[in-house]
């Protein structure tokens, strides 16, 4: 074999998302807005899907302005027929390459005031629905060349989670899934991960990360780098478990904290 074998041979760019069909959940706004911001300017073909149509339409509007073309889907990943259109349209333009799970949602609640209800939520979307729309999809990956799942866990996939037990439980969840799926289907040459933010600005984090004071100082102390994360920092991590730069990594889950749970 050459000294420059095709991973090292120069010019080759090991984060060229180029013809690459991508779709992202939950991509109207926050986290799950800029990773399909980051992946389309890496040339991916976006199709976007987000229960909230409006601000989706807006996003994809948004995103067109500044040079990343993307087509939406108006869809809940709670709803099998919704799921089913999905796995039409992605069919009908050729099959998929890359799959990114990140719609999700949010409860917090005392331990002792949280009940069953609150559980069945969560589960609903931050599991069940990860689990549907990656089952519907995971034929049009397996049959192409070498796909990547991205799903999106939380802190809650490592670590206990303070007040937010029921959410922990269903993103613990999804880094076990994110595992068993990539023992799966690497012999199908498909890499399964998953990332998991630390604490994020976005809408679903906004009260929380600004309401109280003390705990807003606690945690940044605890934060190596000082300052919560903006949806740009998770940015970078998505291009690279998208791109082949990483296509010899699978069944990880890579989390991007700025330090939090690295002491
Ligand atoms: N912000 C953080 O600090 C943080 C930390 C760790 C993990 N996460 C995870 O990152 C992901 C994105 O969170 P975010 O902070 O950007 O939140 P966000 O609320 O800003 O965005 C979530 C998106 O998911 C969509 N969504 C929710 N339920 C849906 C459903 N049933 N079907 C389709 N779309 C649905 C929403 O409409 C929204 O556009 C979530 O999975 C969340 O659990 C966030």
């Amino acid at each position: 074999m050459s000294v420059l074998d095709r991973r090292s041979t120069l010019g080759w760019d090991a984060f060229d998302l180029s013809g690459k069909r991508v779709v992202v959940t939950g991509a109207a706004r926050g986290i799950g807005c800029a990773a399909a911001t980051a992946l389309g300017r890496h040339g991916a073909e976006l199709l976007l899907a987000d229960s909230q149509g409006d601000i989706l339409a807006d996003t994809v509007k948004e995103l067109g302005r500044n040079g990343v073309a993307a087509a939406p889907v108006n869809m809940d990943v709670r709803s099998v027929e919704d799921v089913q259109r999905l796995t039409e349209i992605t069919a009908g333009t050729g099959g998929l390459d890359i799959l990114v799970n990140c719609a999700g949602v949010i409860g917090r609640a005392r331990t002792s005031e949280a009940t069953v209800k609150d559980l069945d939520t969560l589960w609903e979307v931050n599991m069940r629905g990860l689990y549907v729309v990656t089952q519907a999809l995971l034929p049009q990956l397996v049959d192409g060349d070498g796909g990547k799942i991205i799903n999106v866990g939380s802190l809650g996939s490592v670590l206990g989670l303070e007040q937010r037990a029921a959410y922990a439980a269903t993103k613990g969840a999804v880094a076990r899934y994110t595992q068993s799926l990539a023992v799966d289907l690497g012999r199908h040459g498909v890499c399964v991960n998953a990332i998991a933010p630390g604490y994020i600005q976005t809408t679903m984090s906004g009260d929380w990360l600004d309401g109280d004071g003390e705990r807003r100082k606690r945690m940044l102390e605890r934060i190596l780098l000082g300052r919560f994360g903006s949806p740009a920092d998770v940015e970078g991590t998505f291009v690279f478990l998208a791109a082949p730069a990483s296509d010899y990594l699978t069944g990880q889950i890579i989390v991007v904290d700025g330090g939090w749970s690295s002491w």
